[in-house]
């Protein structure tokens, strides 16, 4: 109770010192009016950020280009990509030159993904499904989906996909319905889905058709693999991965456990950093769906105890997932959740809605009160001016997914994403891709793009992007060793991007 009442206290006299001397009556009106612009400058996300007059010249060549882009937006809003649904905003996402640069940007780590929906549904097709070990079969639920090792989800026989391929008519067209099966791309998002729950129920679904891919070793460490590659490819050092951990079967039929598992992971990462030296590690926060049973629930926290203590540094947190409008509220589990507040951090998914004072909604309070190291979303947190002090005082990073906003029905056009509000105040936010491949994108820097085109002030530049790469370090759950060799490699990249852009420059110039 004191807490929150010095909070608001503090907010108060907050507002009222930082308007009145601005405000002030003996300037004239043009200095007042610059006074608050910089005035508002100085509080946003990246507003303090130092540029070394290398930067400033980088930042220079930025804005020039990030002025023209806006500006064309102005005049032609129906296709500027910042505004559009992600299926539309694609391709030409990809013509922007500004995409180039983003796509080259050190990024830091990801600390919002879930595994099974990280890597690019293109590559699982092309790469996955061309393995004799990759079947289709009819669900229970007469629905077709992936499968490697023999599961009670199979109503028929499982066929191995290379064999329908090669009694299929036309390849191309086999291999894009496949693609379908896990990728929510369409034509007319509007249209097909016309709303929340219409696009979670086929979301979800994807989750179930994709599944059975993952429950085979050989499988399960090529997709990983691929996950880890995806992201470096695209400038990412980093990741903390949101998990089921569940088993696996291995080439000989033996059955691995969530800790052979954890092992695996392990190994592969080691395996990775010996090609790929710039990469920094992979954490994992145990996820599990919101909706599960009391006995499912306490199964998982106690897998969640032995895992922690067995690989500290490994199994971070814990977390539950699933749709939050129709879900079951934090609030219910509070009691269950405390047995476990000692064991190891949160990192809950809370405010993912557009309702106000719902349970959905007040997921971010019960997330809060139990100490949620970061916060998945925290779409509507915008709502809650006592909450915001909170996170500011606390300094809980909110993970934002814009493209997972938007195709998951919480904003059209993404410059109405809370996310503004957010780098206007300094509410730390770290960008994050969420689930990439069942949305058509691949990496990290599609929603990079839209949070510096469409969330980011019009006039900032680098500021906000060196600021939103360090803040996904800063929050990560890295150790301090971990970080500050993080900061090192981090810096080395960084200062080879703003010569990338120098060079790009001077090309240019040259001819
Ligand atoms: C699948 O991907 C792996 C790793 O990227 C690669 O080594 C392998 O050759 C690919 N296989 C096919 C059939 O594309
Ligand atoms: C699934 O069911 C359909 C008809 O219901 C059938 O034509 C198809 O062969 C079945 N698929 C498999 C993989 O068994
Ligand atoms: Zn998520």
């Amino acid at each position: 109770m004191r807490t929150i009442s010095t909070i608001f206290i503090a907010i108060s006299f907050f507002h009222y010192s930082r308007s009145a001397t601005i405000f002030n009556n003996q300037l004239n009106y043009k200095d007042v009016r610059n006074n608050i612009i910089a005035a508002e400058e100085s509080i946003r996300t990246g507003g303090n950020i130092y540029l070394s007059p290398k930067e400033h010249e980088a930042d220079k060549i930025l804005l020039t280009m990030k002025e023209k882009s806006i500006n064309r937006g102005i005049i032609d809003p129906s296709s500027y990509a910042p505004s559009l649904h992600f299926f539309h905003a694609k391709p030409l996402i990809e013509k922007d030159p500004i995409f180039d640069i983003i796509k080259r940007l050190p990024k830091g780590g990801v600390l919002h993904l879930h595994n099974s929906a990280g890597v690019s549904s293109e590559w699982v097709i092309k790469n996955l499904t061309y393995r004799n070990d990759v079947k289709l079969c009819n669900s229970t639920d007469g629905e077709k989906i992936f499968t490697t090792v023999p599961t009670k989800a199979c109503q028929s026989e499982p066929i191995p996909i290379p064999k329908l391929r090669a009694q299929a008519q036309d390849v191309k067209e086999f291999d894009k319905s496949l693609e379908l099966m896990i990728n929510l791309y369409t034509k007319y998002p509007e249209l097909d889905y016309p709303d929340v729950n219409t696009v979670w129920k086929k979301f979800q679904n994807i989750f179930s058709i994709i599944g059975g891919i993952f429950d085979y070793l050989p499988t399960y460490k090529a997709f990983h693999r691929r996950l880890l590659e995806e992201l470096y490819e695209d400038n990412v050092m980093y990741l903390e991965m949101r998990t089921g951990m569940g088993g696996l079967i291995d080439e000989n039929g033996n059955k691995l456990n969530s800790d052979d598992v954890a092992l695996v992971l392990l190994n592969l990462v080691d395996e990775f950093k010996k090609d790929h030296p710039l990469f920094l590690g992979l954490k994992v926060i145990l996820a599990i769906p919101r909706n599960s049973d009391t006995q499912s629930l306490e199964l998982k926290m106690q897998r969640f105890v032995e895992l922690r203590k067995k690989y500290p540094n490994f199994v971070i947190g814990f977390d539950l997932v699933g749709q939050e409008d129709i879900g079951r509220p934090l609030s219910q589990y509070v009691e269950k959740l405390k047995e476990i507040s000692q064991n190891g951090r949160f990192f809950f998914h809370a405010g993912e809605t557009n309702w106000f004072n719902t349970d959905a909604d007040h997921n971010l309070i019960d997330a809060i009160l139990m100490n949620t190291k970061r916060i998945g979303h925290g779409y509507s947190l915008y709502k809650h001016p006592v909450l915001w002090e909170a996170f500011k005082e606390k300094d809980i990073a909110l993970e934002i997914s814009p493209i997972s906003n938007q195709v998951l029905h919480l904003v059209q056009d993404l410059r109405n994403h809370p996310a503004s509000f957010y780098i206007s105040e300094n509410i730390p936010i770290v960008i994050a891709n969420d689930d990439p491949g069942f949305w058509n994108a691949k990496g990290l820097s599609y929603d990079f793009y839209y949070a510096f085109m469409a969330f980011a002030p019009s006039d900032t530049g680098l500021q906000i992007l060196k600021q939103l790469a360090w803040n996904s370090l800063k929050y990560s759950a890295m150790s301090q060793k971990e970080r500050s060799d993080a900061a090192v490699v981090f810096k080395a990249s960084w200062d080879k991007f703003i010569d990338s852009i120098l060079l790009m420059e001077n090309k240019n110039t040259s001819t």
